[in-house]
């Protein structure tokens, strides 16, 4: 695909396509990503039977069997470049200091977390592993769920092999004891911790799914906001406000304020880490 004179008509198709893309994943690419997202999709069409990047849009937008092709697109577009001990002072405080305190204050319900774009799995696992060196390793009482809309990275997920670059902030002590090298220069984690994790497939932008994520304690979001639109944030931020109990907590990257965006939560410290909690509101969205 080229992008050639404004107004073309491969142009034009082109913006009708980010914009389709932007509505249904939240992924936006301005006018200095465009070459990136054009160089991506010439290389998917010239793969496929699609004689125009028209036919393609209109598959995309209107045909009922598109499934497949979104999923393709999805995981050609997003980035899911993820690592153990990423931004661990969010992690360290759930485990260490949001998960035992409700679990002691509310000792009949289960302490439920949802790792909302998990990729590979690194982060949700990173928690479950923080959790069982805080000796919080009550396996019915702390439901651990972890979402994406890549197919093929859930699938490394479950599998819970991992290549050396997964590894570059996990401490060493952590690596020797959770995780087996197979000789082929992969890492498996143990299955206790495998088992702590349920992933399943979720695009944070359809509206059904997203409503059926109820009576979750703390919600992880992080790396993904970069790459989305403000109005994308705003509502996905406006559907995980539903999906939190009162006092919930969100998590998102240090670098994806939400100042901004959203005034439904407030913005608190937790040991050294900085959440977004839900506020209290008369007039819930
Ligand atoms: C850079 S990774 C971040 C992984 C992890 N949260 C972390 O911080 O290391 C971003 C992930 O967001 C996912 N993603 C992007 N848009 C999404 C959407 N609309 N619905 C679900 N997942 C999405 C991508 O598939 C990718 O796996």
């Amino acid at each position: 695909v080229e992008i050639d004179s404004p107004g073309s008509s491969t142009n034009l198709a082109l913006k009708m396509l980010v914009e389709l893309i932007h509505q249904r994943t939240g992924l936006s690419f301005d006018n200095s990503r465009l070459d990136l997202i054009s160089s991506k999709i010439s290389t998917i069409l010239q793969a496929s039977n699609f004689s125009s990047l028209l036919d393609y849009y209109y598959f995309l937008k209107y045909d009922n069997s598109a499934d497949d092709e979104w999923f393709r697109l999805q995981s050609a577009l997003a980035v899911n470049e993820t690592y153990f001990w990423r931004e661990y002072d969010a992690i360290r405080a759930t485990a260490e200091e949001i998960v035992p305190r409700l679990l002691r204050d509310r000792p009949y319900q289960p302490v439920r977390i949802w790792h909302s774009a998990c990729a590979s799995g690194e982060e949700p696992y990173t928690l479950a592993i923080a959790l069982e060196e805080a000796g919080n390793n009550q396996k019915d009482r702390i439901i651990i769920d972890a979402t994406d809309f890549n197919h093929a990275a859930l699938a490394q997920a479950r599998s819970g092999l991992y290549k050396q670059r997964s590894f570059r902030r996990i401490p060493t002590e952590i690596l020797s004891s959770y995780f087996a090298h197979n000789g082929q220069g992969r890492y498996q984690l143990n299955e206790d911790i495998r088992k702590r994790v349920n992933f399943s497939y979720m695009n944070l932008m359809d509206e059904a799914s997203m409503g059926q994520m109820r009576n979750y304690d703390i919600i992880f979001c992080r790396n993904v906001f970069i790459y989305f639109s403000d109005a994308a944030i705003r509502q996905v931020t406006n559907w995980f406000y539903r999906s939190l109990n009162t006092s919930g907590y969100l998590f998102v990257a240090a670098a994806e304020s939400l100042l901004r965006i959203t005034h439904l939560y407030e913005l608190v410290e937790v040991q050294d880490a900085f959440a977004y909690q839900k506020r209290l509101r008369s007039n819930d969205p």
